[in-house]
């Protein structure tokens, strides 16, 4: 090995459980990424008081994403896995950011918007500069990866911005991050009802998640649209077919896809069975997941072990990075 292994980050918000598209789309990348880089996970806890500032809730959510993480194979000893307001250092570097993000650019992020016409009656200044919070997470490592889906691209091309802007006023200090992703094509998760993709927030019954009860697994399978099957050999499969099918390929055996393959190219496929199948080789992909992430929740000690390492870890790189930043920046007096 020559050199030292780059730098990866990236934040995960607790808000809501883990399911089957987080589960391809992120976390297989995160731990895909744990052996070969530098790893820094976080729960993104300050982020989420920007939309969510009750907080009798949040331990528990923050205890349930580090839970099920490391049930899909994060591991604490290899990575850093903590909580973002243990790392008191990120308050500090979001307070320089924000003297060097615009008014106007911060206005215009999408994500923004969206905020302020879902919640007109909370467009705090904490919502405004979250991509200011989120650099500060990102750079406050030194990070050249951040392992993220396309909805956060606009960020971190944000987080390229500030991050250039502090090199060229106070100098070179920051790599600017990068999206990364294994896939070229990122993993696509089909929602079981025929319509985009699995998501926390649209239509909960289309979405597994890992938190599923065995018959809750099932019955959402079996609720996925279907037809009459097809009339003629080898025809092109609906979109709703072939989300069937693409879930197929996540969880099921070869032999199992080749079979249904062949029964809907012969037309003489049974929908009914072919769900049944599905659902039998989902809970057999889920339940060993929801057992762990259960057995690890009822482990308190050990998740407050696993934060606390986490942040030592994150502070000690945290402050190297905030020394050389107050040295540029003229303020080590
Ligand atoms: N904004 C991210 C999301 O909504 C969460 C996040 C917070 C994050 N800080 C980060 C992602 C730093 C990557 C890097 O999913």
């Amino acid at each position: 090995m020559t050199g030292k292994k780059k730098i990866v980050m990236s934040g995960i918000r607790p808000t809501g459980f883990l399911h089957l598209g987080n589960y391809f789309g992120a976390i297989q990348n995160y731990v895909k990424m744990q052996d070969e880089f530098e790893c820094y996970f976080m729960v993104a806890d300050l982020h989420s008081l920007t939309t969510h500032p009750d907080t009798s809730e949040l331990k528990n959510n923050v205890y349930r994403v580090l839970a099920e993480n490391i049930a899909c194979g994060l591991d604490p000893e290899k990575v850093a896995l903590y909580c973002q307001s243990h790392v008191y250092e990120t308050a500090e570097l979001y307070l320089y950011l924000n003297m060097l993000a615009y008014i106007g650019e911060l206005e215009k992020t999408v994500t923004f918007k969206d905020k302020v016409r879902q919640h007109p009656e909370n467009i705090n200044a904490g919502l405004l500069t979250y991509p200011v919070l989120q650099t500060a997470d990102i750079i406050l490592h030194r990070a050249s990866y951040v392992p993220v889906g396309k909805d956060q691209e606009q960020h971190l091309e944000m987080a390229r911005n500030f991050a250039h802007r502090f090199n060229f006023r106070y100098g070179e200090i920051f790599p600017e991050p990068q999206a990364f992703n294994y896939n070229q094509v990122l993993v696509k998760v089909p929602s079981l009802d025929g319509t985009g993709k699995m998501s926390k927030s649209e239509n909960q019954l289309a979405t597994l998640f890992l938190a599923d009860e065995d018959d809750l697994i099932r019955k959402k399978v079996m609720k996925a649209k279907t037809d009459s099957g097809p009339t003629e050999n080898n025809s092109v499969k609906p979109d709703y077919i072939e989300n069937i099918f693409g879930l197929m390929r996540l969880v099921s055996s070869e032999e199992v896809i080749t079979k249904f393959e062949h029964d809907y190219n012969h037309c003489n496929i049974r929908y009914g069975d072919m769900k049944k199948q599905l659902a039998e080789d989902m809970v057999s992909f889920i339940s060993p997941k929801r057992n762990k992430v259960n057995h690890i929740l009822s482990d308190e000690a050990y998740l407050k072990e696993v934060m606390q390492k986490g942040a030592e870890k994150a502070r000690k790189s945290a402050q190297a990075t905030m020394q050389l930043v107050r040295e540029a920046m003229g303020l080590n007096y």
